[in-house]
């Protein structure tokens, strides 16, 4: 199976990704136990399916590591070319402080090592607090190293609409912003979506099946308990559900995601992932792929043959015009990381 053209983004002229991203925060242990090997083995299943691109992080366990391996079994198995098919989007979370040119190189080339690159494709910036100006410094000198040739793009995640703005006020070049963006938490919508239409920057979603609660399992089922839930991230979004309307309205959204799926013949989580695509400023979604333990390849490539029409989303915003306001409740884009 290979997927249509209509899933690549050529997000910059020399980086073409897939529109479904495969994340690796899954293989970082809290999300149940992940055998190495298996989860490599898996990799290859993604690549060959033509899920190419992998979002990950300095903080999910061994996932820089598995690209790294990964690059070693691919040049061993299928030689060098091969590479050429792979990109791998990390992430650096740093502890707010000052600044040093050495320290932000430091953990940059600790990012090359582990994933066995000369040049990181996209480094996607983490900050704590907005009160520590230090993040400006962090990223003047990621482009000092951008220049020197250790990273290919700069990017963001979880920052809010104003503090992007201010960075793109202080002329660094941002090619993306990650973010929470889903049928249940729309906040991007108010203000981010613009701001990235205007400056021409890519959104990734995350959370856009919501761990898997948008899906047929949880589909007239009744409300679990936080206890019954086995991944860190089906109970990230069960926090999300209930601050956005509670199960009985989660129900609704299910059913009417069901019907819709069913005129199309895809499934729950198909549509989901649609919709949110189709979203403007959206440059991809990233789907959590517990490698080696569960995959929904065949399935999730679905996402690319179909469209939804005016009607379908018509129905969909009806639900979302009866949940609470997220963006008055928590604050703009990971704003849910700064209380
Ligand atoms: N920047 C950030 O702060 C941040 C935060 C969270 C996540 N992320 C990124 O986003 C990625 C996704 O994480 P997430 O927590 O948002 O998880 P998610 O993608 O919402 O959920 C992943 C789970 O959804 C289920 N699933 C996927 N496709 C499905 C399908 N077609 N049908 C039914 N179920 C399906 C699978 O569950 P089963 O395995 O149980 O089958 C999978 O493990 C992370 O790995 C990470 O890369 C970033």
């Amino acid at each position: 199976m290979v997927l249509s053209t209509e899933s690549r983004l050529q997000l910059t002229p020399d980086l073409s990704i897939c529109r479904i991203l495969n994340g690796m925060w899954q293989v970082s242990g809290a999300h149940g136990q992940i055998n190495p090997k298996a989860a490599i083995q898996g990799m290859f299943q993604y690549m060959d399916a033509g899920f190419t691109t992998w979002d990950l992080a300095d903080h999910y366990g061994p996932a820089e590591d598995f690209i790294g391996e990964f690059r070693n079994q691919l040049i061993a198995t299928r030689g060098k070319e091969a590479l050429a098919n792979l990109q791998a989007l990390t992430k650096w979370v740093p502890r707010p402080r000052k600044m040093t040119k050495k320290l932000v190189e430091e953990n940059i080339n600790i990012a090359l090592r582990r994933m066995n690159v000369e040049s990181l494709d996209l480094m996607q910036f983490h900050w704590w607090e907005y009160e520590d100006k230090n993040y400006l410094d962090a990223l003047k000198y990621m482009t000092e190293l951008q220049t020197e040739g250790k990273i290919k793009h700069l990017a963001l995640t979880n920052f809010d609409t104003k503090h992007l703005q201010i960075i793109i006020h202080a002329g660094i070049k941002i090619v993306s912003n990650q973010v929470q963006f889903s049928l249940v938490d729309r906040r991007p919508e108010v203000a981010m979506v613009q701001f990235c239409q205007q400056h021409d920057i890519k959104l990734f979603s995350y959370g856009a099946v919501c761990g898997g609660f948008l899906s047929e399992t949880y589909l007239g089922k009744p409300e679990p308990r936080n206890v019954d839930l086995a991944t860190a991230s089906l109970r990230k979004y069960k926090n999300m559900i209930d601050a956005w309307g509670g199960w009985r309205l989660f129900q609704e959204l299910l059913s009417t995601l069901k019907e819709i799926a069913d005129k199309y013949g895809v499934t729950i989580t198909n549509v989901a992932l649609r919709y949110i695509l189709d979203k403007p400023a959206v440059g991809g979604v990233i789907v959590g792929a517990r490698l080696g333990v569960s995959e929904h390849i065949e399935n999730n490539a679905k996402v690319f043959n179909f469209s939804l029409d005016q009607e379908d989303c018509d129905r969909i915003d009806h639900i979302s015009q009866q949940s609470r306001d997220l963006y008055q409740i928590i604050g703009d884009c990971g704003d849910e990381y700064r209380r």
